[in-house]
């Protein structure tokens, strides 16, 4: 398997590949990036080994099944990549392009896009047909769920693989078709614009909001927690892909959150978002 784009979603697919027994090739831009997210993997699976989840062997021989490269040309005998890069049409269009001519001619190319259209990402490509959605939650490990995404022109054994892949990699898949946010964004993302607006309709404090959604509604996480840990960016990317396609005014992100990526208060990857972070 390959995964091109080791950021916090990437690197955790990545892990999950490792832990499932695949030989697993990891693309990044720059040597430095490919590391820092090789020493992420490493990092979690050692802790899983403390807590008594793994053992020590499987551990170092799931470490082991994972090679690093800055070149899409180490993918050559990758059966399946899945893509999770930045989320902008014309990195994914550049990226596909490239990757068609990396890998065997019935090779699977996955994105793992949010908020993108499969469609227009394997638009494209030689062979459309060979092109899935794999949309995996963050954090990746951790969620159970993977979107199987049925692409305009997907074939079946295409999509019927990648349907079985998402189980051998410990997920619950399930059957969308490419429509916009897929089907669970599609609900969550203005869901949680609406939380932000509450924020400001209210006057509540994050904390209140997300104790409120935590002990009154069974949210895992409160809401600014979650917009924290996705990423004011990412959310705010999403919002606005789906907004232009949707046009309900619900999907626009909130002003806030766009103050907040203004300001590059962007959650934990930038130490502050609603919370601060050490
Ligand atoms: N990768 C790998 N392992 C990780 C990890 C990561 N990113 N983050 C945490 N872990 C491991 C850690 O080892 C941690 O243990 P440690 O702290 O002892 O080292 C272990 O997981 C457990 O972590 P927590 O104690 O934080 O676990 P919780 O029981 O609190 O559960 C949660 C955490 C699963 C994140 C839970 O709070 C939850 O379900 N939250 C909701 C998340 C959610 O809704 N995600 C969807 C976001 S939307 C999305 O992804 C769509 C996209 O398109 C934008």
């Amino acid at each position: 398997m390959g995964v091109v784009g080791l950021g916090a979603m990437g690197a955790g697919i990545a892990q999950l590949a490792v832990e499932a027994g695949l030989e697993t090739v990891g693309h990044e831009l720059e040597r430095s990036r490919a590391d820092a997210a090789g020493e992420r993997i490493a990092h979690f699976l050692t802790r899983k080994v403390e807590k008594g989840q793994l053992e020590q062997g499987a551990r170092d021989a799931a470490v082991a099944r994972l090679r690093l490269t800055t070149e899409l040309s180490d993918l050559a005998d990758c059966d399946v990549v899945v893509e999770a890069a930045f989320e902008d049409l014309a990195v994914k269009h550049e990226l596909f392009r490239a990757l068609e001519n990396a890998v065997a001619p019935d090779a699977i190319l996955a994105s793992n896009t949010s908020a993108l259209s499969v469609t227009e990402i394997a638009s494209v490509l030689e062979r459309p047909e060979r092109a899935v959605g794999m949309h995996f939650f963050n954090p990746a490990p951790l969620m159970p769920l993977v979107e199987i995404v049925r692409a305009e022109r997907t074939a079946d054994d295409v999509f019927e693989t990648a349907f079985a892949l998402g189980a051998t990699l410990g997920k619950t898949p399930i059957r969308c078709n490419d429509t916009p946010g897929f089907v669970v964004n599609r609900v969550l993302i203005p869901l949680l614009n609406d939380c932000v607006r509450v924020l400001d309709e209210t006057g509540v404090t994050p904390e209140d909001l997300d104790a409120g959604m935590r002990f009154g509604a069974g949210w895992p996480m409160g809401p600014c927690a979650l917009l924290d840990l996705v990423g004011a960016d990412v959310h705010v990317h999403a919002s606005e892909a789906l907004y232009e396609k949707l046009r309900e005014p619900r999907m626009a992100p909130p002003p806030r959150l766009v103050r907040m990526l203004k300001a590059g208060k962007l959650g934990r990857k930038t130490g502050e978002g609603f919370y601060t972070y050490d």
